[in-house]
């Protein structure tokens, strides 16, 4: 009876070099309000993502700040997504006997819905969850890498400890069948195994207990009860809801602990996980204490002085890393699909959200994990034949736009992210992407033997070669995002050497400028992205250019902004409108500047999108544009822009996301913004605002340089850059390369109240574009 009444008092233990940065992590940001933030207990990059699981229909991550009703604690969890629930295996529910009609144990609500059970605040911190529930059972969990401890502390008094497993349900009803049910003696371990598996996933509860009653919700009912020491092996029948209520004689104790297991390969892994990682079921509080640890630590790459800032703020910016590390997951060494020395990372849900902004983030502040990613994803293309887009629960997700895991791969590239990986493979990936047309609905591009003949992919597209099986939209879109992604190949072939290669990519990389419209006109402005016919002539969307006006506002938040997901309904642009895909020309910004009349009309046209409501913070191609005004020298604009938009649409609060967290891509855009520069992601550039720390540090965990970031007199007031140093020496650009975080060094603000300083002004001092002779 080891598990039961073991209640330890250690407390999380915190070592003086290494900050407590825990401590400002809100895990309930984005909980409701539709941000779908993960709020569970999970370590950096966790396999095990265990967490309450809500009667909400917003439940992507488990937990919703809603008020609905809890239907267990569940293992697996995704982070922040759109679209349907995803994971939620292998819940727990604490109950008491009053739950169980006339206290009769055959008589408990098992069922997944109707079992929900109200609930007071959960609690939450980095490697730790917890919530009181209604029946007044408290229930707590943390991590491990691949397992789950949990501690349930029933009232006192209570007769008997009950807790359920149910071993069918999740959060999609993905159960497939073939599921079985064990429960055996286990003398060497901790009295009594139970292990469970079913299609496409497994799992291992070891708890110890005195009594265990195996159900089926429907279809002929079977219970057992079981003597310490009996056995009994189920298959789950008819594909039926089913699992395990334990029940425990609690003498004078309270609690129960009990550990899960997962292995996505075998249940004799997840055994092994669970045993080696956590020998000691009662040890709750250390295992808590090293979570904590293991956070802090992945955190710590950054130091702030937080001298004069807000504690909001602080907790703002702190809140926001820690959710860019929930995902991807860390499942190297438990891939079922393929035997592989390399490291397997699954949970890209999806690359079109989180190549902008968290993977640029991890390549200065994680570049170890960085870089197993980029072999990860390697490794996915050497065995699946392509990269992946979406790809999570060890499945191929839709494509949602580009294929983009190529500018994730040349971000990396570019920024001398090396370790291990086999460049020349990821180069051959990025040409097969660029030049091989499979089915674009879930991995590559589409309409490419169209883009060779016209320069462009018509709306409609009939030249995919194979078919493709899901909605051929998104033309203009896509079109944009895929010039955007040959531009990244041309840069990792650059640097592998290949010039001709290169100059073909470039080339490509124009292609955006063929379905440029310089005659359509919205709101005083005047040239737009626009979808075209194959025949060359522009497309008129019926059903909202209407007498073949343009509406490029449309999809925007402003007309039609629901009209424009991942569906054959979906139109020509992707979750944006065209007014924001129009910005979209990261490769060769100047040329945009001259195609929309220069440097002023530039400007004041960005001011309209942002001022008529154009622009979608809520979503990732909103991100960009926020720092567009240093394109045309007005990096005091570019402050003023972050500002207003971290004041409107990002807060502590549990709504405090403007959309869905999309794995962490809504916290990354937070974390930059606050350290004052911006990834153009793809490519080695970092546009700047402004700092909102006097100091930042930023190690390089693989050869530890130092980044200092300091902001000389910075104020709420004197918040804009009057003059600059990078080591030492007088910098006027409004934008960075990475060489800083390659190499360490000081960059140096003077900050101030005017906004009329020259600083970063002079064309000189401009970001870097392909018509003007950068990148080259
Ligand atoms: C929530 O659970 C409580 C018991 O804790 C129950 O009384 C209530 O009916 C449930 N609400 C819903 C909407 O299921
Ligand atoms: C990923 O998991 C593997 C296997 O457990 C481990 O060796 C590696 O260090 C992990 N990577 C990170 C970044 O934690
Ligand atoms: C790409 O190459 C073609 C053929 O040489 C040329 O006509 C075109 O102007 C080039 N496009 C760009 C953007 O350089
Ligand atoms: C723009 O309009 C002018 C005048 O009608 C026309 O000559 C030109 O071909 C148009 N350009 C495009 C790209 O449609
Ligand atoms: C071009 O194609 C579109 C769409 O099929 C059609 O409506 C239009 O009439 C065509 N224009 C010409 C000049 O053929
Ligand atoms: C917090 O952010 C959310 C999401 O952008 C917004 O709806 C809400 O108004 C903000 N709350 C406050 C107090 O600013
Ligand atoms: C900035 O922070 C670094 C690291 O904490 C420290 O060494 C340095 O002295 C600080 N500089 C200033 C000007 O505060």
């Amino acid at each position: 009876m080891k598990a039961l009444g073991v209640v330890l008092s250690a407390a999380a233990v915190v070592s003086a070099a290494t900050p407590d940065l825990a401590q400002f992590v809100n895990a309930f940001i984005g909980t409701s309000n539709g941000g779908h933030v993960f709020s569970g207990a999970t370590l950096p990059w966790g396999s095990v993502k265990a967490g309450a699981d809500s009667l909400s229909g917003d439940n992507q991550a488990g937990y919703v700040s809603d008020g609905t009703n809890i239907t267990g604690i569940s293992q697996l969890h995704d982070d922040g997504t759109g679209g349907g629930a995803s994971l939620g295996n292998f819940p727990f529910l604490p109950f008491t006997s009053t739950e169980c009609a006339n206290n009769d144990l055959t008589k408990c609500t098992v069922d997944h819905d109707l079992r929900a059970i109200g609930h007071g605040d959960p609690t939450a911190s980095p490697g730790y969850f917890s919530i009181p529930l209604n029946n007044g059972v408290k229930a707590e969990v943390t991590v491990t890498q691949h397992t789950a401890l949990h501690r349930f502390t029933y009232p006192s008094g209570t007769n008997q400890l009950l807790f359920l497993l149910d071993a069918t349900s999740d959060l999609s009803g993905s159960y497939q069948g073939d599921g079985r049910v064990t429960v055996s003696p286990n003398p060497t371990t901790h009295g009594t195994r139970v292990t469970g598996s079913g299609r496409s996933t497994s799992v291992s509860t070891p708890p110890t207990f005195v009594q265990a009653k195996y159900y089926q919700t429907s279809g002929s009912l079977k219970y057992t009860n079981l003597r310490p020491t009996a056995t009994f092996d189920r298959e789950i029948q008819n594909n039926n809801p089913a699992g395990v209520l334990f029940g425990f004689s609690p003498g004078s104790a309270t609690t129960l602990s009990v550990r899960m297991g997962i292995s996505w390969t075998s249940t004799a892994k997840a055994c092994a996980y669970a045993e080696e990682e956590i020998p000691d079921i009662s040890a709750f509080d250390a295992i808590h204490a090293a979570a904590r640890a293991k956070w802090n630590d992945v955190l710590g790459t950054v130091q702030v002085d937080a001298t004069g800032v807000s504690a909001d703020t602080q907790e703002l910016f702190w809140s926001s890393l820690y959710r860019t590390y929930i995902s991807p997951t860390n499942i190297t060494g438990d891939n079922p699909l393929w035997t592989s020395t390399e490291p397997y990372y699954d949970s890209f849900y999806c690359i079109w959200d989180s190549f902008r902004v968290v993977h640029p983030l991890y390549a200065i502040t994680a570049p170890t994990t960085q870089a197993e990613v980029i072999r990860a994803l390697i490794d996915i293309y050497r065995n699946t034949g392509w990269l992946p887009d979406c790809r999570m629960s060890l499945d191929k997700g839709f494509t949602q736009g580009g294929s983009n895991a190529d500018s994730l791969l040349s971000d990396s590239f570019v920024k001398g992210i090396t370790a291990n990986i086999d460049w020349e493979t990821g180069y051959e990936a990025l040409v097969k992407d660029a030049t091989v047309e499979g089915d674009f609905s879930v991995q590559g591009r589409g309409g490419i033997p169209s883009r060779e003949k016209l320069g462009f992919v018509p709306v409609g597209d009939t030249s995919d070669n194979p078919p493709n099986e899901g909605p051929n939209t998104r033309s203009a879109s896509r079109l944009l995002e895929y010039a955007y992604n040959d531009f990244g190949i041309g840069l990792v072939a650059k640097g592998l050497g290949k010039t001709d290669d290169a100059a073909h990519y470039f080339n490509k990389s124009g292609d955006w400028f063929n379905i440029w419209n310089p005659n359509a006109t919205n709101t005083g402005f005047k040239g737009f992205i626009q979808p075209r016919n194959a025949n060359g002539s522009w497309y008129f969307d019926p059903r909202w250019d209407l007498n073949n006006i343009f509406r490029p506002d449309h999809c925007s938040p402003v007309f039609g902004h629901n009209d424009c997901f991942l569906n054959p309904e979906g139109g020509e642009f992707y979750e944006a409108s065209s007014w924001e895909y129009s910005w979209y020309v990261p490769q060769d910004m100047a040329k945009l500047v001259q195609a929309i009349g220069g440097p002023e009309t530039f400007s004041s046209r960005l001011d309209t999108f942002f001022s008529a409501g154009f622009h979608d913070i809520g979503d990732e191609p909103g991100f960009l544009p926020t720092y567009l005004y240093n394109y045309v020298g007005q990096p005091a604009k570019t402050v003023d822009r972050v500002d207003a938009i971290l004041t409107q649409f990002y807060n502590t609060s549990l709504n405090g996301l403007p959309g869905n967290d999309d794995s962490g891509a809504m916290g990354a855009y937070v974390v930059w913004s606050h350290l004052g520069f911006f990834p153009v992601a793809g490519q080695d550039t970092y546009l700047l605002n402004r700092p909102y720390f006097p100091n930042i540090t930023i190690r390089n965990e693989v050869n530890g340089a130092v980044a200092t970031i300091i902001a000389s007199g910075l104020s709420d007031t004197n918040k804009y850059i009057q003059s600059a140093t990078l080591n030492g020496a007088e910098y006027t650009k409004n934008w960075i390369s990475h060489s800083l975080f390659t190499n360490g060094g000081t960059l140096e603000f003077v900050m101030g109240s005017s906004k009329n300083s020259a600083w970063g002004t002079a064309d000189a001092d401009l970001p870097m574009s392909l018509s003007t002779g950068g990148f080259l």
